[in-house]
């Protein structure tokens, strides 16, 4: 059964509360009204309130999946985690906080299909906690979760994570990954960390989610800081050459670097700061539901961003009253109310598509009536710079300053 967007609705960062959701939507699914009392108390303790508290000690308590890496002695099929593109044209769909089974996710994948892109890639977040079931129901035989003809990739999220990113890893990642003409099967993502590269440009995903979690319990007072691992941090600077390679590079993540709503994650900056110097950079990110373009920001001791947050991919886009900070630095955000549920103004689902074509990058911004929003060219000089040629934004309500430094 399809889960509703109100369902969703004012859904905290709280693995107890997204594990009490699961086990109710489970015992919904199951229509305990047409059971006798006896029965319906039963399933009210074995997929209720108390089940979803139970669901959570079990899930949260424990040691987390172990993460994956490229140096896997069992794999002979010498996957480093880089895979190459061609030179001519390839499109790229990104989309994040996407995994909710709704009709509206339903519809971005569909929207996504129909402009048929050689690679898709999910920015992280299966709702509520990941559990076999919710990544079988996104993500396999008849979901809407569309696989790109040349591939197919996912990001770790922090709702993969409430469930020790278990499923993510073992259920989902063998599913995906480089799609192989010979035996027109995806040969699996082996880790939740890639790069895809032509010679001007690299797209790298990155791992914010493995470390974005706390002691339980105290996870919503003290969230983790969402550090990189040290095995991808090794990868980056070992096996990418990160130091020295003058290719633009476009970061992808499931947290914000920093946000005009929410709080900044820094972490993950100040680590890679390290390694790619004061070099520019563009960053894709989610975790937060609504679509937002940046200007040029840096936080201390940290990376010279462009940061675009794409999050609006599935879950309900919640219209805001303001912008707490960084107002100078926002190009555009899309706070167009679409429709009210439960008294809550909603916006629009949407995703990005970017065009790569030797040292050319088109990012296009749709929403889920398939309306281009806005539109951006960039160009790589493969000396480590990166140039904004044009920014346009086509639908002026989500215009917010016109201060591009384009
Ligand atoms: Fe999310
Ligand atoms: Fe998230």
């Amino acid at each position: 059964m399809k889960r509703k967007l109100e369902e969703y609705i004012n859904l905290k960062r709280s693995p107890l509360q997204n594990h009490i959701k699961t086990d109710l939507a489970i015992a919904e699914e199951l229509n305990l009204s047409e059971y006798n009392a006896i029965r319906r108390l039963n399933n009210y303790f074995k997929y209720g309130v108390l089940s979803g508290v139970w669901h959570y000690f079990v899930n949260r308590i424990g040691k987390k999946h172990p993460f994956q890496n490229y140096q896997n002695p069992n794999d002979d099929s010498k996957d480093k985690g880089i895979y190459k593109l061609t030179e001519d044209k390839n499109l790229i769909s990104l989309v994040s906080d996407w995994a909710s089974d709704t009709p509206e996710s339903d519809k971005i994948g569909e929207i996504i299909k129909s402009h048929n892109p050689d690679f898709t890639i999910h920015l992280g977040d299966t709702y509520y906690v990941g559990t076999k079931e919710e990544i079988s129901n996104n993500f396999f035989e008849n979901s809407s979760w569309h696989r790109g003809k040349k591939g197919s990739f996912a990001l770790n999220g922090n709702h993969e994570m409430y469930a020790r990113g278990i499923s993510y890893f073992r259920d989902l990642l063998p599913t995906l990954g480089m799609y192989d003409e010979l035996t027109e099967k995806y040969t699996g993502q082996k880790a939740s960390y890639f790069c895809l590269e032509n010679n001007h440009w690299r797209i790298i995903a990155l791992d914010t989610a493995y470390n974005s979690l706390w002691l339980p319990l105290l996870e919503i007072k003290y969230p983790g800081k969402c550090k990189l691992e040290n095995e991808l941090l090794n990868w980056l600077e070992n096996t990418l050459n990160l130091k020295n390679d003058k290719r633009g590079i476009i970061f992808l993540s499931h947290h914000q670097n920093f946000s005009a709503f929410e709080e900044d994650i820094p972490k993950p900056g100040e680590q890679l700061k390290k390694i790619i110097g004061d070099r520019e950079v563009l960053w894709f990110w989610g975790h937060e539901h609504r679509l937002a373009i940046y200007d040029k920001n840096c936080l201390k001791n940290n990376v010279n961003v462009y940061g675009r947050c794409i999050g609006n991919g599935g879950m309900p886009v919640e219209i805001v009253n303001g912008i707490s900070k960084y107002q100078e630095k926002v190009i555009a955000f899309d706070n167009r109310s679409r429709f009210k549920i439960k008294n809550t103004d909603l916006g629009f689902n949407g995703f990005a598509n970017l065009e790569l074509e030797g040292d050319k990058l088109k990012i296009s911004y749709y929403d889920i009536k398939n309306e281009l929003l806005a539109e951006e060219n960039w160009k790589s000089n493969n000396n480590s710079e990166i140039r904004l040629d044009s920014i346009k934004i086509l639908n002026e309500e989500i215009s917010f300053s016109q201060t591009a430094s384009a």
